[in-house]
Parts: C-alpha cells; structure tokens; sequence
C-alpha cells in the first residue's frame, strides 16, 4: 500500500448526502486496482461479507461522510468459519446487496473465493495473537485469525485512507486496531456504533435465523447492556448488572464481561476509564453478540 495524503479531521464531511454516484461491481483484483488507482481523492473502504442491513449501512454514510470515494467489499471470508459453523448456511444475496447500496458507494468488490485465496489455506497468513484466542476466540478457534487474514489483504487491495468498523464486533474492532498498528498500515480505523432495531436488539446479519420467538429471547442482551450502562459509573455495579444477567440465564450465556477496551483484559474494582461491556450468547442455535463502551469513575 502506498501512504496517502492526510485525512479531513472528523465532523467535517467531505462528500454530499443521497445517492450521487454510479455504483461499478468488480469481482476480480485486478479491476479493483484498476478502478482504485483512478480514483483522486480520499479513499474509504467498507469491509463486509454481504447480507447487508442498515448496520452495514450506516458504516456506508459514515465512510460517505469522511472520504471522497467509497469502496465496499462483499466476501464471506471461508477461513474465518471452523468446521461445522455456518460458512455454507451464512446469508448471500449480492443482487440486493448491490441494490442497497446503489449510488452510495463508488465500487462494490465482491469476488469469488477462489480469486482472493488462488491457494486455499493460503501458505502464508496472519495470526491475530493471544487477543484472537480469547472470547469469541475461545469459542470459535481460528477465527479472528481468518478475520486479520483476509482484512490485510482487503486493505492491500482497497488501499483505502480509512476503514470503517461496527462497535458491536467489539474484540475484532480492538484486533483490527492492533493489526494496524503492529503492521504499519498506513490506514485509519474509524470505529462507528452499533446500529439497534427499534426493539434494541443489535443489527446483525444472523438475526436473519431467529425466530420471532427467538428475537423476543434475544433482547436478554440488550437489556443487559442497558443495565450494565445505568449502573455506570460504578465499577461494582456494571459488574453486578453482569453477574445479575448470567444468574437469570434468559439465554444460553457464553459470556458478559466488563473489559479493558484495549487490552481485553477483564477490569478489576480499580479500573477508572472505558469499559467495555461485551456479550455473547446463544440463541436457537445461533450465536449473537452485543457490546458498549461505559465510563468508570467510582468503584
Ligand atoms: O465483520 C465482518 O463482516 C467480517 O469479519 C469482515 C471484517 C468483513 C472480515 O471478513
């Protein structure tokens, strides 16, 4: 990747509000390239794996906000599935993938997967270090190194000047961060918040398989988050509001802790400053996550 020109701060937005643009669907390197190189101008890219909602789509305005050109990648990356998770099941439809973002961004890439991995496991790959084994990590194996994988490469290919995040992937937010930082890409991060469905629970692509009932279930998480950021900012009572939601176990809980947004370490009663509160349970066979960042200035 080449270095870029400075970016515009935050909060001064550079391209217009609607639909203003015509949208190029390109499925192979080379024609990304292609395109990229011909743009003048700053440069963000949306990375997503399709199935696209208005979370995606508020990470869409958001880039349209910062940069002059947008980029949005649409791939559902194979090696950050473990065996037996939902890599042939997961949502894909690019047809209106492309129609929800027609004329809002420049470029939608969206490969086959034998064109980004010509060699599948590639020879060479990225490890996402001990914060990829931790978490979600812990439950899916593997994953988050998948995820930094195909993340360098798609910020080689894109060469954007920033790349835009959910905060609801709270840990592949912090992981992205610390790849970017431990490899020298020459890329800013732009983190932007979750996006809720009017009933609170958090936009995701997998809420494609709940049931209504199961929706119903699912905002046990919401809640939790809810709680967790009344009892701020005391440390013991976001813990409480934690330790309270896993007791009432509406939900199969894999886990509600209350970290270290950077590290990921869990806080301790001393900790003063953000707090990630981050959730994971397991609702009719599917895996949800939500996540929010509180402050801490008292025990
Ligand atoms: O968050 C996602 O959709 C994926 O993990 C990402 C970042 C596009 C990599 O495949």
């Amino acid at each position: 990747m080449s270095q870029h020109a400075p970016l515009p701060a935050p909060g001064h937005p550079t391209a217009r509000d609607g639909a203003d643009r015509s949208t190029a669907l390109v499925t192979t390197r080379a024609e990304l390239t292609a395109r990229r190189v011909a743009m003048t101008g700053t440069v963000a890219a949306v990375l997503t794996m399709g199935s696209l909602h208005d979370g995606h789509l508020a990470l869409v305005a958001r880039a349209r906000e910062l940069a002059d050109h947008v980029i949005l990648t649409d791939f559902v990356n194979p090696l950050q599935f473990g065996p037996g998770e939902d890599y042939e099941a997961y949502p894909r439809d690019l047809d209106a993938d492309l129609a929800l973002v027609e004329g809002l961004v420049d470029v939608v890439f969206a490969p086959a997967v034998q064109e980004m991995y010509p060699v599948l496991p590639p020879t060479v790959s990225v490890s996402a270090g001990r914060a990829g084994t931790l978490l979600e990590g812990a439950a899916r194996p593997g994953h988050f190194d998948g995820v930094v994988t195909v993340v360098t490469k798609l910020l080689h290919l894109t060469a954007p000047h920033l790349s835009v995040f959910g905060r609801k992937d709270a840990q592949q937010l912090a992981i992205i961060q610390r790849l970017v930082a431990d490899l020298d890409l020459p890329v800013r991060i732009e983190p932007v918040e979750i996006q809720r469905e009017p009933s609170g629970l958090a936009r995701s692509s997998r809420n494609a398989y709940l049931s209504p009932a199961g929706r119903e279930q699912a905002l046990a998480l919401s809640r939790t988050i809810q709680a967790a950021l009344a009892a701020a900012p005391s440390v013991r009572g976001i813990r409480a509001a934690l330790a309270d939601a896993l007791e009432r176990a509406e939900i199969d809980w894999d886990y509600a802790h209350a970290l270290d947004p950077a590290t990921l370490a869990p806080i301790d009663g001393e900790h003063r400053g953000e707090v990630l509160v981050a959730l994971a349970g397991v609702v009719e066979g599917t895996r949800l996550l939500d996540a929010a960042v509180a402050v801490a200035t008292a025990p």
